[in-house]
């Protein structure tokens, strides 16, 4: 007598691919959703040549990949790799999120600055409508938050930057979606001639060499609440909120957590519940 055998589904592959890509932490928020939604899939890190991404993801889609996220520095590179665009990747000029389509055409989308709108709003619990903010950094890391942040409403965005001519180019390219005007950072030393600012975020790489960012005292207030995208460590840019008595401060921490749910949901249609992950995340982290 023979047992029969219930053919299971394959697991569907999914990978962030970056350089360097061994600290990532998204092949365990993906694992955590899935697990929480019971999807039949697998999600793992990617090492790609700097000069080999196509192929990475080549190789990814011959052993049946599904999709991938694009992570530093091929954000920008991967919009080669779509047929497609999302109307936010296409605004940001970069891509974070790739996906095999049922035609087998590439669809990039960039889900960088839901995640942040979301872990501003509904995690941090401050408003972003109405709010006058100011974007420091003009890379992509500034480019993929830009239209999300105006969609959310706010009244008016400031982008400074070191090379000012970046934060001038930003700016003419989501003029038509609000009001954005730009400062050099080295004016953010000197005293401020508008309003002082809401919402300050920090878009720049400054933390990763462990520099903060120098910004006058008629620039923000004690109430005002200050952003990092950097975490996992005390950031330079948070300590001196700190000394300034701001007391909303946050890490992008949640960032990462809720552009990968939206990924996620790109993927999937399924939208995972991020705070029990967050919490423990965080408290690991600390
Ligand atoms: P990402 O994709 O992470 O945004 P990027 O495109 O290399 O990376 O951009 C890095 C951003 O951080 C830029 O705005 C850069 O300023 P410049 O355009 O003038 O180079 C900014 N940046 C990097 N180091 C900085 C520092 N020490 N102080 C201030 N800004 C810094």
């Amino acid at each position: 007598m023979s047992e029969s055998v219930i053919a299971e589904k394959p697991f569907d592959q999914y990978a962030v691919i970056g350089h360097p890509i061994e600290h990532s932490q998204s092949p365990r928020i993906h694992a955590a959703f899935a697990k929480a939604s019971s999807q039949r899939m697998v999600y793992e890190a990617l090492l790609s040549p700097l000069d080999g991404l196509a192929q990475t993801w080549a190789t990814l889609r011959a052993n049946g990949g599904r999709g991938a996220n694009i992570t530093v520095p091929f954000k920008v590179e991967a919009m080669a790799l779509c047929d497609q665009l999302s109307d936010r990747a296409e605004l940001a000029g970069a891509v974070n999120t790739l996906s095999v389509l049922a035609d087998g055409q590439v669809r990039g989308d960039n889900t960088d600055g839901a995640g942040l709108v979301r872990d501003i709003e509904t995690n941090a619990g401050w408003q972003l409508a109405g709010q006058r903010v100011l974007l420091l950094g003009a890379g992509g890391a500034s480019a993929g938050v830009l239209g999300p942040l105006l969609a959310a409403g706010v009244a008016h965005i400031c982008i400074a930057n070191r090379t000012l001519a970046k934060a001038d180019k930003l700016a003419a390219a989501f003029a038509g979606m609000g009001s954005v005007s730009t400062a050099a950072s080295s004016a953010l030393a000197q005293s401020n001639d508008s309003a002082s600012y809401d919402l300050i975020i920090n878009a720049t790489s400054a933390s990763l060499q462990g520099k903060s960012i120098d910004i006058g005292a008629s620039w923000y207030r004690e109430s005002s609440a200050v952003y990092d995208m950097m975490y996992g460590f005390d950031t330079a840019f948070l300590a001196w909120a700190r000394g300034q008595q701001i007391s909303r401060r946050r890490d992008g921490l949640g960032m990462l957590v809720e552009q990968a749910a939206e990924a996620f949901y790109v993927w999937r249609g399924v939208r995972p519940d991020t705070q029990a992950l967050l919490s423990s995340l965080r408290a690991e982290l600390d």
